[in-house]
């Protein structure tokens, strides 16, 4: 398979400068007629050349917004965007040297797609006669070469997808930008995308992506890291295994992936939970503090153990391959997922739960990117 040659190869391009990652310096975006409403609050945030970001979080939480300030599509009432170390803050989109796919493919209906595909070249005045070629390479690297002469309507979901992404690729970007652009497809076209994407990203290492996804799982398959946002604010950034086994906050902790969280009591060596001691690393959480213990839900094992918990089943879920157990203990309810159970509990009937005090994270109260 050919592989997109990088900007570095092309002195001339108007893309050349373009490589080198992304750069939020306190963007701040209030959109018009709608000034009550920050949509993006003073973001400061790096993703660096080649890396591929994740942004991760609930609707109306300014993941789209930040992607249209790189994109140009908004003007930040605050603070200056860098690609590379170009400040684009005041370029208008087809002088960014950017791609981007969203969520809905938006290809033009009355264009085929090689016609699609050139779309963005012709914006950037690319000499025609290099235009065949890139979109025959750009078709080839989505595995759409195939299909250049059909119409949108004449594909699949997936097929069409790809299609907006060989139309990104085309334009040779230094920065992809992709913005949910998985969610119209159904679960399983979804994960052979998300192979397809992480191939491309292999093939083309220097682009660097920005990715919108609601799905964590995503986002855990695909990114180098993640940013956490809420409330048009960044919450938090690491990387997936960070986030996941040393989540920083209560939101993070259960936003990325499933979680636990029990309030206890900070003692000295341990922490109580209800009449339950249960032994963590209690860090440097006062004593006598109040604070919330995270414990992911596949760490909990049925039985007695070195942290126990014993509760009335609530709730039992067959999954397939696991079972999800609701443990009612002390008035709060314990998630726990098992490996199929030959014979699974009854309702009402009282159980016990352990897990390891290494497998438990102790957060402490009212932390969050505030303060
Ligand atoms: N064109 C617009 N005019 C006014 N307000 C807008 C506009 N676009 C978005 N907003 C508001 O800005 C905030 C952030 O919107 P944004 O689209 O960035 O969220 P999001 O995180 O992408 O959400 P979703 O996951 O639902 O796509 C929301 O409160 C939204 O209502
Ligand atoms: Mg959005």
């Amino acid at each position: 398979m050919r592989v997109i040659a990088g900007p570095a190869d092309r002195p001339t391009d108007r893309t050349s400068d373009t490589r080198g990652g992304i750069r939020f310096d306190r963007v701040t975006v209030a959109y018009r007629g709608n000034t009550d409403t920050i949509a993006l609050d003073s973001l400061d945030l790096t993703v660096e050349p080649g890396e591929v970001m994740a942004l991760l979080g609930p609707s109306g939480s300014g993941k789209t917004t930040a992607l249209r300030a790189v994109a140009g599509f908004v003007k930040p009432a605050a603070g200056r965007v860098f690609i590379g170390d170009r400040d684009v803050t005041g370029l208008p989109p087809h002088r960014r040297g950017i791609g981007m796919v969203v969520q809905q493919y938006a290809l033009f209906p009355h264009m085929r797609v090689e016609d699609n595909v050139a779309f963005g070249m012709r914006a950037q005045k690319v000499p025609k006669g290099e235009i065949p070629a890139r979109v025959a390479e750009a078709l080839e690297l989505t595995g759409m070469a195939a299909y250049a002469k059909r119409y949108p309507r004449e594909l699949s979901g997936g097929q069409q997808q790809r299609v907006a992404i060989a139309r990104a690729l085309a334009i040779r970007p230094g920065v992809l930008l992709l913005d949910e652009p998985l969610s119209a497809l159904d679960a399983r076209l979804r994960s052979g995308m998300l192979a397809e994407l992480a191939r491309l990203h292999r093939e083309l290492p220097e682009v660097s992506i920005l990715y919108v996804t609601h799905d964590q799982v995503e986002a855990l398959t695909l990114a180098d890291r993640i940013a956490v946002m809420d409330n048009a604010r960044l919450q938090d950034v690491g990387t997936p295994q960070d986030l996941y086994r040393r989540p920083r906050t209560e939101f993070t902790a259960s936003f990325v992936g499933n979680a636990n969280l029990l309030p206890v009591k900070v003692g000295s060596a341990a922490v109580s939970f209800g009449q339950a001691e249960l032994k963590v690393s209690t860090q440097d959480i006062a004593p006598g503090a109040t604070a919330t213990l995270c414990v992911r839900p596949h760490l909990v094992g049925l039985g007695d153990g070195p942290n126990s918990l014993t509760g009335e089943v609530a709730e039992v879920q067959w999954r397939g391959s696991t079972h999800r157990l609701y443990v009612d203990v002390d008035g709060h309810r314990v998630k726990a997922d098992l490996r199929e159970l030959r014979k699974p509990p009854a309702l009402g009937e009282r159980v016990t739960v352990h897990f390891a005090p290494e497998d438990a994270v102790l957060l402490a109260a009212g932390v969050n990117s505030d303060g």
